[in-house]
Protein backbone atom coordinates (compact mmCIF):
# COMPACT_ATOMS: atom_id res chain seq x y z
CA UNK A 1 0.00 0.00 0.00
CA UNK A 2 1.45 3.38 -0.87
CA UNK A 3 1.93 5.52 2.18
CA UNK A 4 2.48 9.52 2.27
CA UNK A 5 5.96 9.03 2.52
CA UNK A 6 6.18 6.95 -0.75
CA UNK A 7 4.94 10.17 -2.42
CA UNK A 8 7.05 13.23 -3.79
CA UNK A 9 5.28 15.62 -0.79
CA UNK A 10 7.27 18.78 0.43
CA UNK A 11 9.56 17.83 2.92
CA UNK A 12 9.08 20.01 5.44
CA UNK A 13 5.29 18.48 5.22
CA UNK A 14 6.53 15.06 5.97
CA UNK A 15 6.24 13.36 9.10
CA UNK A 16 3.36 15.84 9.87
CA UNK A 17 -0.25 15.40 11.02
CA UNK A 18 -2.98 17.29 9.71
CA UNK A 19 -5.11 19.56 12.30
CA UNK A 20 -8.04 17.75 14.13
CA UNK A 21 -10.10 17.41 17.25
CA UNK A 22 -11.69 14.40 17.63
CA UNK A 23 -14.91 14.27 16.45
CA UNK A 24 -16.14 11.26 18.62
CA UNK A 25 -19.84 10.65 19.10
CA UNK A 26 -20.08 11.79 22.68
CA UNK A 27 -23.29 12.84 24.26
CA UNK A 28 -21.87 16.56 25.78
CA UNK A 29 -19.09 17.48 23.27
CA UNK A 30 -17.26 20.51 24.43
CA UNK A 31 -14.15 20.49 22.89
CA UNK A 32 -13.93 22.95 19.87
CA UNK A 33 -15.70 25.83 20.74
CA UNK A 34 -18.94 25.85 18.52
CA UNK A 35 -22.19 26.98 19.94
CA UNK A 36 -24.33 23.99 21.20
CA UNK A 37 -27.55 25.74 20.57
CA UNK A 38 -29.10 24.28 17.29
CA UNK A 39 -30.21 26.94 15.06
CA UNK A 40 -34.08 28.32 15.92
CA UNK A 41 -36.65 27.06 13.44
CA UNK A 42 -37.32 30.59 12.27
CA UNK A 43 -33.74 30.58 11.04
CA UNK A 44 -33.67 27.40 9.79
CA UNK A 45 -36.69 28.18 7.50
CA UNK A 46 -35.09 31.35 6.22
CA UNK A 47 -31.56 29.92 5.27
CA UNK A 48 -33.71 27.16 3.73
CA UNK A 49 -35.68 30.03 1.53
CA UNK A 50 -32.54 31.79 1.01
CA UNK A 51 -30.38 28.53 -0.29
CA UNK A 52 -33.49 27.01 -2.42
CA UNK A 53 -33.83 30.69 -4.91
CA UNK A 54 -30.26 29.91 -5.83
CA UNK A 55 -30.69 27.07 -6.93
CA UNK A 56 -32.11 27.22 -10.28
CA UNK A 57 -28.87 29.43 -10.95
CA UNK A 58 -26.50 27.03 -9.71
CA UNK A 59 -25.12 26.71 -13.32
CA UNK A 60 -23.89 29.91 -13.05
CA UNK A 61 -20.60 30.97 -10.95
CA UNK A 62 -21.55 32.72 -7.92
CA UNK A 63 -20.54 36.75 -7.38
CA UNK A 64 -16.85 36.07 -6.97
CA UNK A 65 -16.68 39.68 -5.15
CA UNK A 66 -19.17 38.32 -2.66
CA UNK A 67 -20.49 41.97 -2.23
CA UNK A 68 -24.05 42.12 -1.13
CA UNK A 69 -22.99 39.56 1.86
CA UNK A 70 -19.95 41.88 2.38
CA UNK A 71 -22.08 45.00 2.69
CA UNK A 72 -24.47 42.82 5.45
CA UNK A 73 -21.26 41.75 7.47
CA UNK A 74 -19.94 46.09 7.71
CA UNK A 75 -23.53 46.66 8.44
CA UNK A 76 -22.96 44.03 11.60
CA UNK A 77 -19.74 45.28 12.43
CA UNK A 78 -20.86 48.76 12.40
CA UNK A 79 -17.37 51.45 13.26
CA UNK A 80 -18.00 53.37 9.84
CA UNK A 81 -17.00 50.40 8.01
CA UNK A 82 -18.02 49.71 4.13
CA UNK A 83 -18.45 46.88 2.03
CA UNK A 84 -14.54 47.80 0.80
CA UNK A 85 -13.47 47.44 4.42
CA UNK A 86 -14.73 43.70 4.64
CA UNK A 87 -13.65 40.29 2.77
CA UNK A 88 -15.50 37.09 3.22
CA UNK A 89 -13.98 33.63 2.88
CA UNK A 90 -14.88 29.92 3.88
CA UNK A 91 -13.90 30.38 8.06
CA UNK A 92 -11.72 32.86 9.29
CA UNK A 93 -9.02 29.96 8.69
CA UNK A 94 -9.59 30.72 5.26
CA UNK A 95 -9.30 34.43 5.87
CA UNK A 96 -5.62 34.15 7.71
CA UNK A 97 -4.31 31.33 5.00
CA UNK A 98 -5.15 34.12 2.50
CA UNK A 99 -3.65 36.80 4.67
CA UNK A 100 0.07 34.44 4.86
CA UNK A 101 -0.71 33.88 1.15
CA UNK A 102 -0.46 37.84 0.44
CA UNK A 103 1.65 39.06 2.70
CA UNK A 104 3.81 36.08 3.81
CA UNK A 105 5.02 32.82 2.11
CA UNK A 106 8.91 31.54 1.03
CA UNK A 107 11.22 33.48 2.95
CA UNK A 108 8.89 35.44 4.97
CA UNK A 109 7.87 34.78 8.36
CA UNK A 110 5.09 34.98 11.05
CA UNK A 111 5.41 35.48 14.65
CA UNK A 112 2.16 34.66 17.60
CA UNK A 113 2.56 34.56 21.02
CA UNK A 114 2.41 30.80 22.60
CA UNK A 115 -0.17 29.19 23.59
CA UNK A 116 -2.47 31.03 20.99
CA UNK A 117 -4.65 29.18 17.87
CA UNK A 118 -2.92 26.01 16.89
CA UNK A 119 -3.98 26.64 13.50
CA UNK A 120 -1.75 30.30 12.83
CA UNK A 121 1.71 27.48 12.81
CA UNK A 122 0.19 25.22 10.75
CA UNK A 123 -1.48 28.24 8.28
CA UNK A 124 2.49 29.10 8.15
CA UNK A 125 3.49 25.75 7.20
CA UNK A 126 0.61 25.21 4.58
CA UNK A 127 2.16 28.28 3.18
CA UNK A 128 5.44 28.35 3.47
CA UNK A 129 6.19 30.60 5.71
CA UNK A 130 8.74 30.32 8.30
CA UNK A 131 6.94 30.52 12.05
CA UNK A 132 8.53 31.84 15.22
CA UNK A 133 6.30 30.46 18.55
CA UNK A 134 6.73 34.01 20.63
CA UNK A 135 6.38 33.40 24.41
CA UNK A 136 3.88 34.81 27.03
CA UNK A 137 4.48 35.00 30.78
CA UNK A 138 3.67 32.78 33.25
CA UNK A 139 -0.08 33.13 33.95
CA UNK A 140 -0.33 33.15 29.84
CA UNK A 141 -0.68 36.80 29.94
CA UNK A 142 1.21 39.23 27.39
CA UNK A 143 2.60 42.73 28.47
CA UNK A 144 3.34 45.75 26.10
CA UNK A 145 7.42 45.38 26.96
CA UNK A 146 7.01 41.66 26.27
CA UNK A 147 5.19 41.71 22.47
CA UNK A 148 7.45 44.87 21.87
CA UNK A 149 10.69 43.21 22.52
CA UNK A 150 9.66 39.82 20.53
CA UNK A 151 8.38 41.95 17.72
CA UNK A 152 11.75 44.13 17.67
CA UNK A 153 13.92 41.17 17.84
CA UNK A 154 12.33 38.74 14.89
CA UNK A 155 11.02 41.82 12.15
CA UNK A 156 8.42 39.38 11.63
CA UNK A 157 6.24 40.08 8.34
CA UNK A 158 3.03 39.39 9.79
CA UNK A 159 2.44 39.41 14.03
CA UNK A 160 -0.57 37.28 15.05
CA UNK A 161 -2.83 38.01 17.88
CA UNK A 162 -5.67 36.65 19.11
CA UNK A 163 -8.37 38.48 21.61
CA UNK A 164 -9.74 36.74 23.16
CA UNK A 165 -6.40 34.27 22.96
CA UNK A 166 -7.52 30.52 22.12
CA UNK A 167 -6.77 28.43 24.00
CA UNK A 168 -6.40 30.42 27.65
CA UNK A 169 -9.63 32.42 26.61
CA UNK A 170 -8.88 35.96 27.97
CA UNK A 171 -8.77 39.20 25.88
CA UNK A 172 -5.95 41.20 25.21
CA UNK A 173 -5.03 44.84 26.60
CA UNK A 174 -5.68 46.81 23.75
CA UNK A 175 -2.19 48.94 24.76
CA UNK A 176 -0.67 45.86 23.57
CA UNK A 177 -2.27 45.94 20.28
CA UNK A 178 -1.35 49.88 19.54
CA UNK A 179 1.94 49.07 20.75
CA UNK A 180 2.81 45.84 18.23
CA UNK A 181 1.21 48.19 15.65
CA UNK A 182 3.93 51.04 16.47
CA UNK A 183 6.71 48.57 16.19
CA UNK A 184 5.49 45.86 14.03
CA UNK A 185 7.23 46.26 10.04
CA UNK A 186 4.43 44.32 8.45
CA UNK A 187 1.04 42.97 9.34
CA UNK A 188 -0.85 42.53 12.50
CA UNK A 189 -3.44 40.58 12.67
CA UNK A 190 -6.28 40.23 15.28
CA UNK A 191 -7.92 37.40 15.47
CA UNK A 192 -11.12 38.54 17.19
CA UNK A 193 -12.70 34.65 16.61
CA UNK A 194 -15.01 35.18 20.08
CA UNK A 195 -15.07 38.93 20.05
CA UNK A 196 -18.93 38.62 20.37
CA UNK A 197 -18.32 36.20 23.96
CA UNK A 198 -16.48 38.92 25.63
CA UNK A 199 -16.91 40.79 29.47
CA UNK A 200 -18.57 44.05 29.22
CA UNK A 201 -16.36 46.82 28.32
CA UNK A 202 -13.86 44.58 26.41
CA UNK A 203 -12.65 46.84 23.43
CA UNK A 204 -12.32 45.47 19.61
CA UNK A 205 -9.41 46.26 17.42
CA UNK A 206 -11.91 47.22 15.37
CA UNK A 207 -11.62 50.64 16.92
CA UNK A 208 -7.61 50.91 15.79
CA UNK A 209 -8.55 50.54 12.31
CA UNK A 210 -8.87 54.46 11.23
CA UNK A 211 -4.95 55.19 10.63
CA UNK A 212 -3.72 51.84 10.55
CA UNK A 213 -3.68 50.04 6.94
CA UNK A 214 -1.68 47.59 8.24
CA UNK A 215 -4.12 46.37 11.35
CA UNK A 216 -6.37 43.75 10.01
CA UNK A 217 -9.51 42.07 12.60
CA UNK A 218 -10.40 38.75 11.29
CA UNK A 219 -13.95 37.50 12.62
CA UNK A 220 -16.40 34.91 12.25
CA UNK A 221 -20.09 33.58 11.95
CA UNK A 222 -18.65 29.79 13.75
CA UNK A 223 -18.73 31.09 17.40
CA UNK A 224 -21.27 33.42 18.17
CA UNK A 225 -23.69 33.08 15.27
CA UNK A 226 -23.62 29.05 15.67
CA UNK A 227 -23.15 28.56 12.05
CA UNK A 228 -20.05 26.66 12.05
CA UNK A 229 -21.05 24.47 9.51
CA UNK A 230 -21.73 27.12 7.41
CA UNK A 231 -17.73 28.26 6.86
CA UNK A 232 -18.60 32.11 6.80
CA UNK A 233 -15.21 33.79 8.24
CA UNK A 234 -14.49 37.36 7.53
CA UNK A 235 -11.97 40.46 8.22
CA UNK A 236 -12.20 44.52 8.39
CA UNK A 237 -8.71 46.14 7.01
CA UNK A 238 -8.17 49.13 5.05
CA UNK A 239 -9.37 48.55 1.74
CA UNK A 240 -6.18 48.19 0.41
CA UNK A 241 -5.89 44.70 2.26
CA UNK A 242 -9.27 43.49 0.51
CA UNK A 243 -7.83 44.21 -2.42
CA UNK A 244 -4.14 42.60 -1.40
CA UNK A 245 -6.29 38.76 -0.85
CA UNK A 246 -8.13 39.30 -4.01
CA UNK A 247 -4.79 38.65 -5.77
CA UNK A 248 -4.55 34.95 -4.05
CA UNK A 249 -8.12 33.93 -3.61
CA UNK A 250 -9.47 31.37 -5.57
CA UNK A 251 -11.86 32.83 -8.21
CA UNK A 252 -15.27 31.91 -6.70
CA UNK A 253 -14.31 30.15 -3.54
CA UNK A 254 -17.54 31.05 -1.48
CA UNK A 255 -20.15 29.25 -3.01
CA UNK A 256 -23.63 30.99 -3.83
CA UNK A 257 -25.60 28.28 -1.50
CA UNK A 258 -22.95 30.24 1.30
CA UNK A 259 -23.15 33.21 0.38
CA UNK A 260 -27.14 32.99 0.50
CA UNK A 261 -27.13 31.38 3.73
CA UNK A 262 -24.89 33.68 5.69
CA UNK A 263 -26.80 36.06 4.03
CA UNK A 264 -30.15 34.78 5.36
CA UNK A 265 -28.17 34.34 9.21
CA UNK A 266 -27.26 37.63 9.38
CA UNK A 267 -30.63 39.14 9.12
CA UNK A 268 -31.49 37.08 12.35
CA UNK A 269 -28.91 37.71 13.83
CA UNK A 270 -30.79 39.10 16.70
CA UNK A 271 -32.19 35.33 16.91
CA UNK A 272 -28.97 34.08 16.49
CA UNK A 273 -26.67 36.06 18.91
CA UNK A 274 -29.71 35.73 21.62
CA UNK A 275 -27.74 32.60 22.95
CA UNK A 276 -24.61 35.11 23.73
CA UNK A 277 -25.98 36.16 27.04
CA UNK A 278 -26.88 32.76 28.08
CA UNK A 279 -23.59 31.17 27.06
CA UNK A 280 -21.47 33.98 28.66
CA UNK A 281 -23.68 32.60 31.62
CA UNK A 282 -22.24 29.47 32.09
CA UNK A 283 -18.57 30.20 30.76
CA UNK A 284 -18.66 32.93 34.42
CA UNK A 285 -20.62 29.49 35.82
CA UNK A 286 -17.99 27.30 34.99
CA UNK A 287 -15.00 29.88 36.08
CA UNK A 288 -16.34 30.40 39.53
CA UNK A 289 -17.35 26.58 40.57
CA UNK A 290 -13.98 25.86 39.56
CA UNK A 291 -11.88 28.11 40.93
CA UNK A 292 -14.16 27.49 44.41
CA UNK A 293 -13.15 23.83 44.08
CA UNK A 294 -9.53 25.03 43.96
CA UNK A 295 -8.90 25.08 40.28
CA UNK A 296 -6.59 27.33 38.72
CA UNK A 297 -8.71 29.35 35.63
CA UNK A 298 -7.46 31.65 33.27
CA UNK A 299 -10.13 34.94 32.93
CA UNK A 300 -12.27 33.72 30.18
CA UNK A 301 -13.64 36.30 27.25
CA UNK A 302 -14.94 33.58 25.18
CA UNK A 303 -16.94 30.86 25.20
CA UNK A 304 -14.63 28.48 26.84
CA UNK A 305 -13.04 28.00 29.42
CA UNK A 306 -9.04 27.25 30.71
CA UNK A 307 -8.69 25.28 33.53
CA UNK A 308 -5.84 23.74 36.04
CA UNK A 309 -6.27 19.53 36.73
CA UNK A 310 -4.08 17.37 39.23
CA UNK A 311 -1.17 15.48 37.30
CA UNK A 312 -1.30 14.24 33.58
CA UNK A 313 -4.09 16.34 31.57
CA UNK A 314 -4.23 13.71 29.12
CA UNK A 315 -5.62 11.24 32.14
CA UNK A 316 -8.06 13.76 33.07
CA UNK A 317 -9.06 14.29 29.61
CA UNK A 318 -9.54 10.60 29.57
CA UNK A 319 -11.68 10.23 33.07
CA UNK A 320 -13.71 13.07 31.36
CA UNK A 321 -14.51 11.17 28.46
CA UNK A 322 -15.15 8.02 29.96
CA UNK A 323 -17.37 9.91 31.96
CA UNK A 324 -19.39 10.98 28.99
CA UNK A 325 -18.08 14.65 28.71
CA UNK A 326 -15.72 15.34 25.65
CA UNK A 327 -12.95 18.39 26.71
CA UNK A 328 -9.98 19.35 24.91
CA UNK A 329 -6.33 18.77 25.60
CA UNK A 330 -4.40 21.43 23.65
CA UNK A 331 -1.29 19.61 25.06
CA UNK A 332 -0.42 22.27 27.60
CA UNK A 333 1.18 20.14 30.84
CA UNK A 334 -1.62 20.08 33.23
CA UNK A 335 -4.26 22.26 31.40
CA UNK A 336 -7.24 21.35 29.59
CA UNK A 337 -9.83 23.43 27.96
CA UNK A 338 -14.24 23.30 27.82
CA UNK A 339 -16.62 25.28 25.72
CA UNK A 340 -19.36 26.56 27.51
CA UNK A 341 -23.08 25.41 26.37
CA UNK A 342 -25.85 24.91 27.90
CA UNK A 343 -26.92 24.70 31.50
CA UNK A 344 -27.30 21.10 31.10
CA UNK A 345 -23.95 20.69 29.92
CA UNK A 346 -22.25 22.37 32.49
CA UNK A 347 -23.92 20.25 34.68
CA UNK A 348 -22.89 17.20 33.21
CA UNK A 349 -19.39 18.67 33.12
CA UNK A 350 -19.17 19.40 36.89
CA UNK A 351 -20.39 16.26 38.09
CA UNK A 352 -18.06 14.91 35.82
CA UNK A 353 -14.79 16.77 37.36
CA UNK A 354 -16.26 15.22 40.41
CA UNK A 355 -15.28 11.73 39.45
CA UNK A 356 -11.84 13.44 38.05
CA UNK A 357 -11.08 14.90 41.60
CA UNK A 358 -12.08 11.33 43.14
C1 LIG B 1 -9.02 31.77 17.63
C2 LIG B 1 -9.69 31.12 16.48
N1 LIG B 1 -9.61 31.70 15.28
C3 LIG B 1 -10.19 31.17 14.21
C4 LIG B 1 -10.90 29.99 14.30
C5 LIG B 1 -11.43 29.40 13.03
O1 LIG B 1 -12.74 29.53 12.89
P1 LIG B 1 -13.49 29.34 11.50
O2 LIG B 1 -12.50 28.89 10.45
O3 LIG B 1 -14.51 28.32 11.78
O4 LIG B 1 -14.03 30.69 11.19
C6 LIG B 1 -11.03 29.35 15.52
C7 LIG B 1 -11.78 28.09 15.65
O5 LIG B 1 -11.80 27.41 16.61
C8 LIG B 1 -10.39 29.93 16.64
O6 LIG B 1 -10.45 29.35 17.84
Amino acid sequence: MTTLDDLPIRDDLRGRSPYGAPQLDVAVRLNTNENSYPVPDAVVDAIGKAVAAELRDLNRYPDRDALALRADLADYLGHGLTTGHVWAANGSNEIQQQLLQAFAGPGRVALGFTPAYSMHPLLALGTGTGWIAGRRGADFGLTVDDAVSQVRAHHPDVVFLCSPNNPTGTALDPAVIGAVLDVAPGMVVVDEAYAEFARAGTRTALELLPGHPRLVVTRTMSKAFGFAGGRLGYLAADPAVVDAVQLVRLPYHLSALTQAAARAALAHRDVLLATVAAIREQRDRIVTELRRRGHRVADSDANFVLFSVDGDQAVAWQALLDAGVLVRDVGLPGWLRVTAGTPAETDALLSAMEVLSR
